[in-house]
C-alpha cells in the first residue's frame, strides 16, 4: 500500500520517484545554482551555518546518525529564507541597472556601497509573506538600497511584523489569509509599477522565484561539502510551497548522483499541498480550513517550479499533526544525552518532528528504511523567529535554552 497512517502522520510513497537516481534540476539549473553559490559567498556578511551532530537523539530514535543543519543564525535573520529573497532582489537590481547602461557588470559590492543609490531608490520591490520570506526581501532591499513594501495577512504575528519593519520596509496589513495578501500585492504592484519578488511561481512568472530557489541551494551546497565522503542515507525537508525542498533535492541529486539519499518531504496535515500533489500526480491545491502552528509552512498550492523537481525527486511525502512540531521544539531545546540544546522555531523543527513521528511508527520507519544503519539529515530551517511564540510553546525563552549550552 502506498499510503499509511498513524495517529500523528500519513506517509505516501511516491510511485513516480526517479529510480535511476539521475540529475533532477527540473526548471532549475546547475549553472544558476553555481552562480548563486559564488555570488552569495562573496557577500560581506556571509558565513556558513553549523551542521550539528546529534548522536544522543540518533540513539534514542534507533538510527546510526543524525545531523541537523541549523539555519537559526543565517545572516542574523533567523532562517534560510534570507538566502532566497535577498538574492532575487540583488539579481533584479543588477539586471535592471545593467539593462539601462552599457557599463561593466554591476556587483553586489557596487550596490551595497550605495554608488547607484539614486537609481536603485526609484525601484520598488514587494511581496506577500508569512514572515521569513518578507524579512529576506526587506533585508535585501535595505542592503542594496531600493524601496520595499511587504504585505502581511491577518494571521502574521506582531513579532514577525516588527522584524520585517526593522529593515525599513513599508508594511501593508491585509484582511483574510495568505492567498488574499498575494493577490493584493500583485494588484498594487501592477498599478504602481513595482516588482513582485515572490518565493512561489505561477505560469508566466518564473525568473524571480527561480532566483530565490537558486539562492536556497547555497544551504544544500554547504551540507554537501561537509558530508561528501559520508553522505546521509535519508534527507527530510519541510515544505510550504516546496521551494526549499526542491533546491535541496536538486543539488543533492546533482552532487551524489545514483548514491543520493532517500528524499522525504514533510508538511503540516492542515496544508499538505505537496502530499496531495504526490497522490494526484500533478500540482494540486488544498483548502486551508484551519491555520497550522507551523505558520511558515501554511501553503495551499505548490510552486510549479518546485514541483518540476519534486514530482520525481521525492521518495515519500509525509503529513504532520499539529502537536508534533511543538514537541520537536521542546525535545531539541532539551539537548539530552550529550547533544547541544537547539533553538528551533515552529516551522524549523518540522523536519525533526517528521523523523520523530516516522521512528515512532513501526510501519513508517520500516517503509522508509529508518533502521540501525540509517544516517539522517534534517534541516532546522529557522530559529525562534517569533520569540513570544517560541517561549509559549517551549516553556523557556530562546536565551534560557542557549544559556544551557554554556
Ligand atoms: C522556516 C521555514 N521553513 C520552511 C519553509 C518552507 O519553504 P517553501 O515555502 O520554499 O517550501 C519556510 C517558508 O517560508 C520557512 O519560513
Amino acid at each position: 500500500m502506498q499510503v499509511s497512517t498513524n495517529n500523528e502522520s500519513e506517509l505516501f510513497l511516491n510511485p513516480r520517484a526517479d529510480t535511476e537516481r539521475s540529475e533532477l534540476w527540473g526548471a532549475l539549473s546547475a549553472a544558476g545554482s553555481d552562480a548563486a553559490i559564488e555570488e552569495i559567498g562573496r557577500w560581506s556578511d556571509y558565513a556558513e551555518t553549523p551542521l550539528v551532530a546529534l548522536p544522543g537523539q540518533a540513539a534514542r530514535l534507533g538510527i546510526a546518525g543524525l545531523h541537523y543543519k541549523d539555519e537559526s543564525g543565517r545572516f542574523g535573520l533567523g532562517s534560510f529564507k534570507s538566502l532566497g529573497g535577498a538574492y532575487a532582489v540583488f539579481r533584479l537590481l543588477q539586471s535592471t541597472l545593467g539593462a539601462e547602461s552599457a557599463a561593466d557588470e554591476i556587483t553586489s559590492a557596487d550596490l551595497e556601497s550605495g554608488r547607484f543609490g539614486q537609481r536603485t531608490s526609484r525601484i520598488a520591490v514587494c511581496c506577500a509573506t508569512d514572515g521569513n520570506h518578507g524579512r529576506s526581501v526587506a533585508w535585501g532591499a535595505q542592503k542594496f538600497h531600493c524601496r520595499c513594501v511587504i504585505y502581511l495577512h491577518q494571521h502574521v504575528s506582531a513579532g514577525r511584523q516588527a522584524a520585517i519593519a526593522a529593515y525599513g520596509a513599508e508594511i501593508v496589513r491585509t484582511p483574510g489569509g495568505y492567498d488574499e495578501s498575494v493577490r493584493r500585492a500583485a494588484a498594487d504592484a501592477e498599478r504602481n509599477g513595482w516588482t513582485v519578488v515572490s518565493d512561489t511561481s505561477w505560469p508566466g512568472y518564473e525568473v524571480i522565484p527561480r532566483d530565490v530557489m537558486h539562492g536556497y541551494t547555497v544551504m544544500a551546497d554547504e551540507v554537501v561539502r561537509r558530508m561528501r565522503t559520508d553522505p546521509p542515507t535519508h534527507v527530510i525537508v519541510q515544505a510550504g510551497v516546496g521551494g526549499v525542498a526542491a533546491a535541496v533535492c536538486a543539488r543533492f541529486a546533482y552532487e551524489f548522483g545514483p548514491s543520493r539519499p532517500k528524499f522525504i518531504v514533510a508538511e503540516p496535515a492542515r496544508a499538505a499541498c505537496l502530499y496531495q500533489s504526490g497522490r494526484d500526480g500533478h500540482c494540486a491545491t488544498v483548502d486551508i480550513v484551519e491555520e497550522t502552528v507551523m505558520a511558515c509552512l501554511s501553503a495551499g498550492e505548490p510552486s510549479p517550479l518546485a514541483w518540476s523537481v519534486l514530482e520525481r525527486g521525492v521518495d515519500a511525502f509525509m503529513t504532520l499533526g499539529e502537536d508534533l512540531a511543538p514537541e520537536a521544539m521542546r525535545v531539541l531545546a532539551t539537548g539530552a544525552d550529550g547533544d547541544p540544546p537547539i533553538v528551533a522555531g515552529e516551522s524549523g523543527a518540522a523536519g525533526f518532528a517528521a523523523l520523530m513521528a516516522a521512528s515512532r511508527s513501526g510501519e513508517h520507519s520500516r517503509q522508509l528504511g529508518l533502521d540501525a544503519d540509517a544516517r539522517v539529515l534534517v534541516f532546522g530551517t529557522e530559529g525562534a523567529t517569533d520569540e513570544q511564540i517560541y517561549s509559549r510553546l517551549v516553556g523557556r525563552s530562546p536565551a534560557e535554552v542557549m544559556q544551557r549550552r554554556g
